[in-house]
């Protein structure tokens, strides 16, 4: 599919697990930038990668790494800390997912709650979009959350697609994929770019991909996890492939 027509649907690729593994044993190898090449190589059309506090994945030396090797965009996900903001003013990365985060949680649990912490997150956005980084804000599929996020004057929002991931197939994921789909036509309504992610895999991609208002799907785990059996170029050719078929 044309890389700039107006239905193109960006593909994200998120390494996170890429340094998991590597981390496993405490050494250099698997490279998560090596693997943000390749992605990038496959038709990735941006690499995303959460830097977190605990620094339990990706490292600060990654993020360097990545901003200096890539030739496609970078998408820094990050919590709403004095520090996380000291790294992205000092990179400048292409844009800045704002995310909740929890020291106990195995993952991302969770949209970022924007319309609770307005005040908090408000000077967060303001020096980020000032920076000329692109903001999203990572949000649970509604109304309030986007209509706080407009407020703030983030320009994006990633609507959380784990719920529909983790509910049964049926009635139940209908009707979270239902919420999707009105968050992400009240996002174009109030003017904002709409992206989703979040436990997507070849198995429930294509519903989200067909919502005509979202402009990019972040994906990184089961990408990750797929490439141990095909290689990674395959799974991000694959899941590449089943985005364009969504929105053919
Ligand atoms: N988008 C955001 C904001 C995330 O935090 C994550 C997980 O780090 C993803 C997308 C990708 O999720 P997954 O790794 O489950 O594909």
């Amino acid at each position: 599919m044309n890389r700039v027509g107006l239905n193109y649907l960006r593909l994200g690729v998120n390494v996170d697990h890429v340094a998991t593994v590597r981390n496993a044993r405490g050494g250099l190898h698997p490279d998560p930038v090596r693997a943000a090449l390749v992605a990038a190589a496959a038709g990735a059309d941006g690499i995303t990668a959460h830097l977190r506090e605990d620094r339990r994945h990706i490292s600060d030396d990654d993020i360097s790494r990545l901003m200096a090797e890539l030739k496609i965009p970078l998408n820094l996900e990050m919590a709403a800390t004095q520090e996380m903001l000291a790294i992205a003013l000092r990179h400048k990365p292409h844009a800045v997912c704002l995310v909740p985060e929890k020291r106990q949680e195995r993952t991302t649990e969770g949209g970022l709650d924007v319309a609770g912490g307005h005040n908090h997150l408000a000077p967060y956005v303001r020096q980020l979009v000032g920076a000329g980084i692109r903001v999203s804000m990572f949000i649970e599929a509604e109304a309030r959350q986007l209509d706080a996020s407009k407020s703030l004057g983030a320009p994006v929002v990633e609507l959380h697609t784990g719920t529909y991931c983790e509910s049964a197939p049926g009635p139940m994921r209908e009707q979270q994929l239902k919420r999707l789909q009105t968050a992400a036509a009240h996002a174009a309504q109030i003017g904002l770019e709409c992206h989703a992610g979040h436990g997507l895999g070849y198995d429930t991609v294509k519903p989200v991909a067909a919502i005509p208002n979202v402009a990019e799907l972040n994906i990184g785990h089961f990408l990750v996890g797929e490439a141990i059996f095909t290689g990674f170029e395959d799974s991000i050719r694959r899941m590449r492939h089943l985005m364009d078929e969504a929105r053919a």
